[in-house]
This record gives structure tokens, sequence and C-alpha cells, in this order.
């Protein structure tokens, strides 16, 4: 069976199309489910795709991912610069873990520019608007072909 990535989404993304354009492009959260899906069975993976603007519920899948999933992508949205509980529930899970920002968090204001998510990631991807969720996509395909789970646990 194809490696399972938890792609997770954090608050306000589910506006994206109308929100902020200037700043995180027109791509609708459905159009990018569509191209991450697309990518992610290119690649050999089986892409889980979610939503949600609460903390609780983001840690609930997070946590649930441990057996389900070999590998978490995440758009924690604001939840980057505040949550020390996702931080946590990452670190838990154990699993390899890559960052994704539609924006380049580092040109904007200064409160974006520390992610807690960032604590338990392979890597980050930001700025590329939706391309930043498909360069993520191969990230984690290399990611899972190119270590074994003992090394994954212990990045
Ligand atoms: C974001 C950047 C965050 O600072 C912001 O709070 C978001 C979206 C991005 O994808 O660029 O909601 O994660």
């Amino acid at each position: 069976m194809d490696p399972t990535v938890l792609v997770l989404n954090g608050p306000n993304l589910n506006l994206l199309g109308t929100r902020e354009p200037e700043i995180y492009g027109t791509d609708t959260l459905d159009s990018i489910r569509a191209e991450v899906e697309t990518r992610a069975r290119e690649r050999g993976l089986k892409a889980d795709f979610r939503q949600s603007n609460a903390e609780h519920e983001l840690v609930g899948w997070i946590q649930g991912a441990r057996g389900t999933a070999q590998g978490i992508i995440i758009n924690a949205g604001a939840y980057t610069h505040t949550s020390v509980a996702i931080l946590d529930a990452l670190q838990a899970v154990g699993l390899p873990v890559i960052e994704v920002h539609l924006s380049n968090i580092f040109r904007r204001e200064d409160f974006r520019h520390h992610s807690y998510i960032s604590k338990a990631a392979v890597g980050l991807v930001c700025g590329f608007g939706a391309q930043s969720y498909v360069l993520a996509i191969d990230a984690m395909a290399h990611t899972l072909k190119s270590s074994t789970p003992a090394k994954r646990a212990h990045r």
C-alpha cells in the first residue's frame, strides 16, 4: 500500500481564494487539495488532506497519525506562531514533518518570523503560493525514500 501523508491546514485557510489574494494568491483550498492529491499519486503517496480552524482538532489529527500515516505536511496558519500544543503533538508522534506556508513568512511582520512548528520539522517550504504544497509533497517523497524509520524518529 502507498505511504499516507497527512496534509494539515490550520485556521482561515478555508478562506483561500478570497482571503488577502495579494498575499495568498487566488487558488482555493479545494484546488490546492486537487493538486496535492495528484502530485502525491505521481510520487507513489496517498494524501489525506484536511483543514480545521480549531487547535484541538489539529492536535487530535496529529495524534491519530501515529500508526495511520507515514509523514505529516502542515500549514498551521497563525498557530505556527503561537501553538506549543501543536509542536508537542508533532514531536510526540515522531513522524517526519514538513512545514508549509503559501507566503514567505520571513518577508512579513516580525511576529511571523518565529515558528514553533519548525522545531519539529525536517524542513520548511514557504513563499511559493499553492506550489509550496506541491514542493512539500516532492520533499516528503524524497524524505520517506531516503531514510529508515529509525533514522527519521531521531531527527
Ligand atoms: C500562512 C502564514 C501565517 O503567518 C498566517 O497566519 C496564515 C497563513 C501562510 O500559508 O502563508 O494563516 O501560514
